[in-house]
């Protein structure tokens, strides 16, 4: 039964000619399959409908030729072809009565067009701002070209209709699509009716909508997506000039839709920004227009939810993350089942998909992208196989998301986990500066588990390989994690480096159990994730005189996947710690330790009273070989598998560890893990048909 605090989320609400049936909005956000994997990014888009979301959107779409932003996988809106594929989106997105919406970028100066080849066009002439600072410059639109704009989008438009869409969204937020480039006086420095003004600059806008509800304004409803704050200084497109656009257009879209300047900034990680951070940005937005507005924040908790809403901020709860997370969030909600939401940890791994080209992931959500490609639904699972039980021995994200989905197939689960406290590395990482949130991989893991009265819970019970043939359990799954090496082992240095034992070195682990280093630190980043900006925050706040050194160009250099590296260096310059980029660190010394230049190999001491080695992690692994090497002993046991999942496996992000317990419940009994395994592939692969003109 719903809460009644949550029955305005359900109230119906009109955009323009159509009803939305809920406030509940899935904004536009990719996943790194887009036109590569069509028949995947449209049943996530269908698992999102039936999980009862009023709005779902796709991510931005390109319309035309002269505009697109390989390398990266969105959609592609380019001709009639595309229509088909288009389509099949907007059926899934439309099967539980809700709103199917596309939007369309034009991206100006963020598109390079290396795929088209194509000369970039832009309101002015400027390099091509992309994440790789791409050697492209735009040309500046002549008149000609803005006309022929316009009716690109007009045919963009006519399309969408064709492909089934009920809404369109114009993208002109985080500094991607063109209506911001026209907006902000930093990309537009025209001289002509487009240019200087605000009215002038939204002159664009103005037109685009007018010719856009001349070709489909009856039957479509058209969004408009800006920038809350283009965050650049006095030259950019500010949250009061923002208010002033929206003021000055009041009824120009059928609903606006706000979104923060910066991609980094709007899908902010829970290290850096809270939810509902985005609020006082978007406050008396609404009130400046008769038509609805929605607005994001990673919106995980329903009463954040109704109160921006019931205080009139919002009209529609705008949510990408916390949809990819769980995708049954409204009807959970509707359901009064609250504590079964899969809440998003914003760890941005999701945005990883798309920086990657690969295909997304979700740390809490392993069925994300999985939907089509191995017939994962978030919330079914198939009954259990032929055997019955299963020993988990282990409580980190793997093994708790193993024990979670075996419970729900059927089986009796044991769960084994050595120390005093479950949760593995989450329940030691929840505790470092900025990472709290993850804490939830654990805690709905925990709280799922405590439901199921067929999962059993031992906690110091530390296994051997007698134990466990004594046990009897049918199914073994060893999900023991891993330890950070303390020989600095990792890219730079693949055998032990020289000098360990000379300089107090510490491991993450020391620190996680509160074994800090003290007076000068340096910390030795070889892993190039969040631990190592993580920890050199953790020492400066205790006190230390910090100095991170890297070979790498970046902090926390993969970071630049999950949108945080930015944010990370702000944070650790202004906690004080010295960044020492593209240096090594060839050896330990009894005063410091010897730096290299990752180019040239110049040597230099760097001082210092220890060192904090962030290098590669050892898989606990000891006793799944043991169990291997008795093999022969297994049927008497009436043990019938074993298996290695998660970091035990190979040390990875959460979300492999999560993806690993998940596939490891999904398959066991179905005859994938026998020991040829491998022969066949183990997902469904689309490979885009050759079209013969
Ligand atoms: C994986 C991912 C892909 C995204 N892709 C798009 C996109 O294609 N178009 C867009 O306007 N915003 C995109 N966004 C931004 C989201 O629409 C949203 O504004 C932002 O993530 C904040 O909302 P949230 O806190 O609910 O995630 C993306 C976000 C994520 C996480
Ligand atoms: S990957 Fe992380 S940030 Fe993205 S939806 Fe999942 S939990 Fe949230």
């Amino acid at each position: 039964m719903r809460d009644p605090r949550y029955d305005i989320l359900f109230q119906p609400m009109a955009i323009g000619p159509l009803t939305a049936k809920n406030r509940f909005y899935q904004v536009p956000h990719c996943n790194g399959g887009g036109y590569r994997d069509p028949s995947a990014a449209a049943a996530m888009r269908g698992i999102k409908a039936e999980g009862g979301w009023g709005v779902i959107f796709t991510e931005q779409t390109e319309m035309h030729q002269t505009s697109e932003i390989t390398p990266f996988i969105e959609l592609r809106l380019w001709e009639d072809k595309d229509i088909p594929g288009l389509r099949k989106m907007s059926e899934a997105m439309k099967t539980h009565g809700a709103l199917a919406g596309i939007q369309l970028a034009y991206s100006g100066i963020n598109g390079p067009n290396f795929y088209t080849k194509e000369v970039p066009l832009a309101p002015t002439a400027l390099p091509i701002r992309t994440f790789t600072n791409d050697p492209v410059q735009a040309r500046a639109m002549d008149k000609s070209d803005i006309r022929n704009l316009r009716r690109w989008f007009v045919n963009a438009a006519k399309r969408s209709k064709l492909a089934g869409f009920d809404l369109i969204c114009l993208y002109g937020a985080h500094g991607f699509g063109i209506f911001q480039h026209f907006l902000s006086r930093a990309t537009n420095q025209r001289s002509d009716e487009y240019g200087g003004s605000l009215e002038n600059r939204s002159r664009f806008a103005r037109e685009v909508v007018a010719d856009m509800r001349d070709a489909v304004g009856d039957t479509m409803a058209l969004t408009m997506r800006v920038s809350l704050d283009e965050s650049i200084g006095d030259l950019g497109f500010s949250n009061a000039e923002v208010r002033e656009f929206i003021e000055m257009n009041a009824d120009l879209p059928d609903l606006w839709d706000l979104a923060q300047g910066t991609w980094e900034d709007c899908s902010g990680p829970s290290r850096f920004k809270e939810e509902a951070a985005q609020e006082v940005l978007v406050k008396g937005i609404r009130e400046l227009s008769s038509k609805p507005v929605v607005g994001v924040g990673r919106f995980t908790s329903p009463d954040v939810m109704a109160r921006m809403v019931r205080q009139g901020t919002l009209d529609f709860i705008g949510c990408a993350r916390p949809s990819i997370a769980d995708p049954f969030l409204p009807k959970k909600v509707e359901e009064g089942r609250i504590e079964d939401i899969r809440e998003c940890i914003g760890c941005n791994i999701c945005i990883t998909g798309d920086m990657t080209m690969s295909i997304s992931r979700c740390t809490q959500n392993p069925t994300f992208m999985e939907e089509w490609r191995k017939g994962w639904h978030p919330e079914k699972i198939a009954a259990r196989g032929e055997s019955e039980n299963v020993l988990v021995i282990g409580s980190g994200p793997a093994g708790l998301e193993a024990a979670r989905a075996l419970s729900l197939r059927g089986y009796d689960v044991a769960l084994a986990e050595a120390g005093d406290a479950f949760g593995g590395r989450v329940a030691r990482e929840r505790l470092l500066p900025g990472l709290s949130a993850w804490g939830r991989v654990m805690d709905y893991r925990l709280y799922q588990i405590g439901q199921r009265p067929n999962v059993q819970m031992y906690p110091g019970s530390e296994l051997g390989v007698e134990e466990v043939l004594d046990f009897g359990f049918q199914n073994i799954c060893v999900a023991t994690g891993s330890q950070w090496r303390a020989d600095g082992v990792a890219r730079q240095h693949v055998v032990p480096m020289p000098g360990l034992g000379s300089l107090p070195a510490f491991t993450p682990d020391d620190l996680m159990t509160g074994r800090m280093p003290a007076g000068r630190v340096v910390v030795y980043d070889d892993d190039h994730y969040y631990m190592g900006g993580v920890l050199a925050e953790l020492c400066a706040k205790a006190g230390c005189e910090v100095t991170l050194v890297t070979p790498a160009a970046f902090v926390s250099d993969w970071t630049r996947n999950t949108l945080e590296q930015g944010a990370i260096h702000r944070r650790l310059a202004e906690a004080g710690v010295k960044i020492v980029l593209n240096t090594g660190v060839t050896a330990l010394r009894a005063d410091g330790v010897e730096a290299n230049c990752a180019y040239t190999d110049a040597r230099r001491v760097i001082e210092a009273d220890a060192v904090v080695l962030v290098a590669s992690r050892a898989s606990n692994d000891a006793l799944y070989h043991g169990l291997k090497a008795r093999r022969a002993d297994w049927a008497d046991a009436g043990i019938r598998s074993v298996q290695i999942i998660g970091d035990a496996a190979a040390p990875g992000p959460i979300a492999w560890a999560t993806y690993a317990g998940h596939r490891y419940a999904r398959e066991l009994d179905t005859g994938v893990w026998g020991e040829d395994w491998g022969d066949t592939l183990s997902f469904r692969r689309e490979i885009t048909e050759l079209a013969v003109d």
